[in-house]
């Protein structure tokens, strides 16, 4: 869903079919030089929308790249609060989304009126927020962070108090990591990294003993507990490539095994089941509403279009540039 900030312009009518050229992957590598656009997606894209993108990453390097263009368009293959983020950072750019409803559960379940009043409670603490959220929210934080550098930014506040939201099971593992068992963790998740079964695990791994399991932290704590190593997404790729192991059980969103497969092209790669081993949940149901077709519709049409009200993103944009000064 588009965040409780954000004024969007009208999407684009469906279009019929025979609207479509028949080599789409052509028409939109053409329509990113006629439009002067960059193309940015993220791991958890469909494999063919990875292939076509100028820069694919995690939410960090995204978000750096968004800093960093000089394209006069950004199209953001992705979910909703990352193609805000980039605005936020842009606001002279033109920021355009393949599908406005793809949000995020983490982000739906932190809405800003609840979360500044939850705040109330907490006066003197920091307000440490991952990134999938809205505007709004980021606009009430000190601070922002991804799951590749949560660690490294609440430990910046040795010392002081520390709120930490929307993802409660990241906000358990940055406790962990930290030894602050004092984090106070707003009470929200991730619909698809929840949906992984210890079970169906721990029998994958009997089966399959020698691999190792990596796993996103936004899992819980049950599949955390048995991870051999946990990372964001570009840590998991990372870790996947340069492992001495051959078999690895992967516990977050299926998109990333493509990149997976391209940097590592040896190893096994199995993915962690879910409870509903008939349903597809470890899929991200936001991030898979972006597809080619819409791809196209939007780099040809330049809608729909993500803005940021000019209050809000003024209030927005300090705790993410403080998050990327942290990040360098
Ligand atoms: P990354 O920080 O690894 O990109 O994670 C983003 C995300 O949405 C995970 O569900
Ligand atoms: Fe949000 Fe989870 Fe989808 Fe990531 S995978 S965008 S956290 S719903």
């Amino acid at each position: 869903m588009a965040s409780d900030s954000t004024s969007i312009s009208a999407p684009h009518p469906n279009a019929p079919a025979g609207e479509f050229p028949d080599d789409l992957e052509e028409a939109i590598l053409r329509l990113k030089k006629e439009q002067n656009a960059v193309l940015l997606a993220h791991y958890y894209q469909e494999d063919e929308i990875q292939d076509l993108a100028d820069f694919v990453g995690d939410s960090l390097q995204l978000s750096q790249m968004a800093k960093q263009t000089d394209a006069e368009v950004i199209c953001f293959a992705g979910v909703h609060f990352m193609a805000e983020t980039a605005k936020i950072l842009n606001p002279t750019r033109k920021v355009i989304v393949p599908d406005l409803a793809a949000g995020c559960s983490l982000a739906d379940g932190c809405p800003a009126p609840a979360f500044g009043k939850w705040l109330e409670d907490y006066p003197d603490h920091k307000v440490v927020t991952y990134i999938n959220c809205s505007a709004e929210v980021k606009a009430l934080s000190d601070v922002i962070c991804t799951s590749s550098n949560a660690v490294r930014i609440v430990e910046a506040f040795a010392g002081e108090k520390v709120v930490f939201a929307p993802d409660k099971h990241l906000g358990r593992y940055v406790a962990k990591q930290t030894g602050r068992d004092d984090l106070v963790l707003w009470q929200g998740t991730c619909m698809v990294h929840e949906t992984f079964s210890e079970k169906k695990l721990l029998a994958l791994k009997l089966r399959h003993p020698e691999a190792e399991i990596v796993a996103h932290p936004e899992c819980e704590e049950a599949i955390l507990r048995h991870a051999d190593h946990i990372a964001s997404t570009s840590g998991l790729i990372k870790y996947v490539a340069e492992s001495a192991a051959r078999e690895f059980i992967i516990a977050t969103e299926a998109g990333i095994l493509h990149k997976m497969r391209q940097v590592a092209p040896d190893k096994v790669l199995i993915p962690a089941p879910p409870e509903d081993e008939s349903c597809s949940c470890n899929m991200c149901p936001f991030m898979r509403l972006n597809t080619l077709e819409k791809l196209y519709l939007c780099l040809r049409d330049l809608s729909p279009e993500v803005d940021v009200p000019a209050a809000i993103r003024a209030q927005a944009l300090r705790p993410i540039e403080r998050m990327l000064e942290l990040s360098v």
